[in-house]
C-alpha cells in the first residue's frame, strides 16, 4: 500500500511516519513542507504524479491558533483551500484522503461529549479554517476519513502544550493555567495507531479519535508536572478571561468516540495513564 504522508514532520506527522515505516504492510512517502508546500498546486500535481499514491494522509496544517486571527487568509488558504486541492487530486488518482480537524469547529456550549453529528460554530479563524476543509474535503471525494481531535501531547520536534508546561517549570516557580476549557487531551502515539487501524477499512466518513476521559488545561497542566521529574514548580488556576489571548476558544469540547469504538470494538486508553507511560519514557531517556 503506497501512502503518501504529508505534513511529515509535525507533531502527528511524525508519530504517523514512525509507526508507518514500522509496518512492512506499507510504503511511505513522507513529505514534509520543504518537499512539498501545499498551498502551491502544481507541486501537487508534480508528488501525486510521482508517488501514485493509493492513500494520502495530510498532517500538514496551519495550526498556530493565535496567528490565525491576524493572518485569517493563510490559514483558511492552508486549512481549507490546500485541502480542497489535496481532496481533488486524491480523488482524481482513486486514492483515499485522510483529513485531521479539531475540537475548535465546536463552540463549547454544551455541557456532554460533541458527537459527530453535533453542529459546528467555531469561535476562532483555526477553527473556521478547519471547519472549510473539512466541508471541501466531503464536496470533493467520497473516499474519506476526517479525524477529529483534540490537545495532541506526543514526541516530535514541535512544541506541544506538555512541553510547554516542562519548560516552564524549569524557569518559573508559578504557573498560571485556565481552569475554564475542558477537552481531551490525546496523546499522538494512540491517535497514529488509530488512523492507520481506519484506513484498512472502507468505513469512510467523519470520526472522533481522542483519548479517554476529560481534563481542564488545569488538570492537564498539573499532571504533567506530577509525573514528570521533580520540580518545585506549582500551577496555579487563572479563567481565561484574565489570560491575553485574541483567539475564542470553546469552554467544553469533550469528543464522543462512539462511532469509533461502533466500528472497531475498543476505545482508546485514558489520557492520565498515557500521559503518564509517555512522561516516564522521555524522562528515562533523559530528553529532558
Ligand atoms: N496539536 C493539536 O492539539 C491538534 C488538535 C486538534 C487537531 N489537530 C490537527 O491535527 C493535525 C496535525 O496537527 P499537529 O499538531 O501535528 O500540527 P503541527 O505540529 O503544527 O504540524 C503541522 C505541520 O504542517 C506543516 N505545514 C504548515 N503549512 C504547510 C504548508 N503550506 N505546506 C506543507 N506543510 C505545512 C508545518 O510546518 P511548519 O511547522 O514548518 O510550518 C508542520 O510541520 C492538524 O490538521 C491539526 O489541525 C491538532
Amino acid at each position: 500500500m503506497r501512502i503518501l504522508l504529508i505534513g511529515s514532520e509535525g507533531t502527528l506527522g511524525s508519530e504517523l511516519q514512525r509507526q508507518l515505516k514500522q509496518n512492512k504492510q506499507y510504503t511511505v512517502f513522507p513529505y514534509h513542507k520543504k518537499m512539498l508546500d501545499i498551498t502551491l498546486n502544481e507541486e501537487i500535481d508534480k508528488v501525486f504524479f510521482k508517488v501514485k499514491p493509493q492513500i494520502v494522509i495530510n498532517c500538514a496544517a496551519y495550526t498556530d491558533v493565535e496567528k490565525a486571527e491576524v493572518e485569517p487568509a493563510k490559514a483558511i488558504l492552508v486549512n481549507g483551500t490546500a485541502t480542497k486541492n489535496l481532496a481533488e487530486a486524491s480523488d482524481k488518482v482513486g486514492a483515499i484522503f485522510v483529513y485531521f480537524s479539531t475540537d475548535y469547529i465546536f463552540d463549547g456550549e454544551q455541557n456532554v461529549p460533541y458527537t459527530e453529528k453535533s453542529k459546528p460554530n467555531p469561535l476562532n479563524v483555526y477553527g473556521e479554517s478547519k471547519w472549510l476543509g473539512e466541508k471541501y474535503t466531503i464536496e470533493s471525494t467520497a473516499r474519506y476519513f476526517i479525524i477529529r481531535t483534540s490537545w495532541l501531547f506526543g514526541r516530535g520536534e514541535k512544541k506541544d502544550f506538555v512541553d510547554k508546561i516542562v519548560d516552564l517549570s524549569e524557569i518559573q516557580r508559578e504557573i498560571p493555567v485556565i481552569t475554564d476549557q475542558i477537552g481531551s487531551p490525546t496523546y499522538t502515539m494512540d491517535l497514529a495507531s488509530a488512523t492507520l487501524a481506519l484506513i484498512l477499512t472502507n468505513n469512510f466518513g467523519i470520526y472522533h479519535i481522542v483519548n479517554k476521559g476529560a481534563a481542564s488545561r488545569y488538570t492537564f497542566a498539573q499532571d504533567v508536572l506530577s509525573y514528570s521529574k521533580e520540580h518545585a514548580a506549582h500551577i496555579s488556576m487563572i479563567d481565561s478571561k484574565v489570560y491575553p489571548h485574541s483567539a475564542r476558544r470553546p469552554k467544553y469540547s469533550v469528543l464522543d468516540c462512539q462511532r469509533f469504538l461502533d466500528v472497531f470494538g475498543y476505545e482508546l486508553p485514558n489520557w492520565r495513564e498515557r500521559l503518564s507511560q509517555y512522561l516516564k519514557e522521555v524522562s528515562t531517556k533523559k530528553e529532558w
